[in-house]
């Protein structure tokens, strides 16, 4: 069986994109509706409330269109709304993590020391909490917020050095970075800054994000419902954002496209 339904991602804004460029290159045959949330990003800074009420508004939006899957691209958005998606939707929602058991298993059951980037959002959620509590008794866990790396993107200044190193300096100069083993990008804003953070990091501290591990968890999910998309079919990914303005579109272009 299969299904060319399209699969509905979605995120507070550009981060999301991250995951779509993981999707097209691991499936490339399925077709994807991306909505970019950019009118109301930062999600970080918002209450659970008012994320979750903005996730249903969307997934209720896809549905009406018909996917078969939907991705919260987007750990704010999953943190506040994925339980609750999950109860109110009968199509699989595939929700994201900061990925911090790849970063403790990195260790072969040494005890790692890992600093987790992501929104304040996530890192004050029960959800996020619950994951320290797995693993912060054989591990040393840092949650380090990065808000105004969602800015720096959102706003297009990406390509800004100066101010994205200050920034990045701004939340890393505060650890001894030798000592530490792993980087967990916990928000899909963050994968476009790889470079920068690679640039501040010791070359034996890795840097992990959850893109492929969600992507191949939709495969999983999908092929046990017989509804991956056939092989002779196209794929692509169609972009949408709540913020009309060109100047957004030609952004989830060029980000896409890199
Ligand atoms: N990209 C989002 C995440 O993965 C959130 C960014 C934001 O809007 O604060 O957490």
């Amino acid at each position: 069986m299969v299904s060319r339904a399209a699969i509905g991602v979605f995120d507070s804004g550009l981060g999301g994109i991250s995951v779509v460029r993981q999707l097209r290159h691991d499936l490339p045959n399925e077709r994807v509706l991306y909505f970019g949330d950019s009118a109301n990003a930062p999600y970080g800074r918002k209450t659970p409330e008012q994320v979750r009420e903005l996730s249903f508004g969307i997934v209720e939006h896809f549905v009406h269109q018909g996917v078969k899957a939907v991705v919260i691209a987007c750990n704010t958005a999953t943190s506040a709304a994925v339980d609750a998606l999950r109860e109110a939707y009968d199509i699989p929602i595939i929700g994201m993590e900061p990925a911090l058991k790849p970063a403790c298993d990195r260790g072969h059951g040494a005890a790692q020391r890992i600093i987790v980037a992501a929104t304040p959002l996530t890192l004050h959620e029960p959800k996020f909490k619950r994951l320290m509590t797995r693993f912060s008794d054989q591990h040393t866990i840092f949650s380090q917020p990065c808000p105004d790396l969602v800015e720096i993107l959102e706003h297009g200044q990406l390509a800004d050095r100066d101010r994205v190193l200050r920034t990045l300096h701004g939340y890393l100069d505060r650890y001894d970075l030798d000592a530490i083993d792993s980087v967990v990008l916990g928000c899909t804003h963050f994968p476009f800054f790889r470079s920068y953070f690679r640039e501040l990091l010791p070359e034996t501290t890795a840097i992990i994000d959850g893109n492929a591990g969600t992507v191949h968890h939709l495969q999983v999910v999908l092929e046990s419902l017989g509804k991956l998309a056939p092989e002779d079919a196209a794929g692509g990914a169609e972009l949408r954002n709540s913020d009309p303005s060109e100047r957004v579109a030609a952004l989830e272009r060029s980000l896409l496209e890199r």
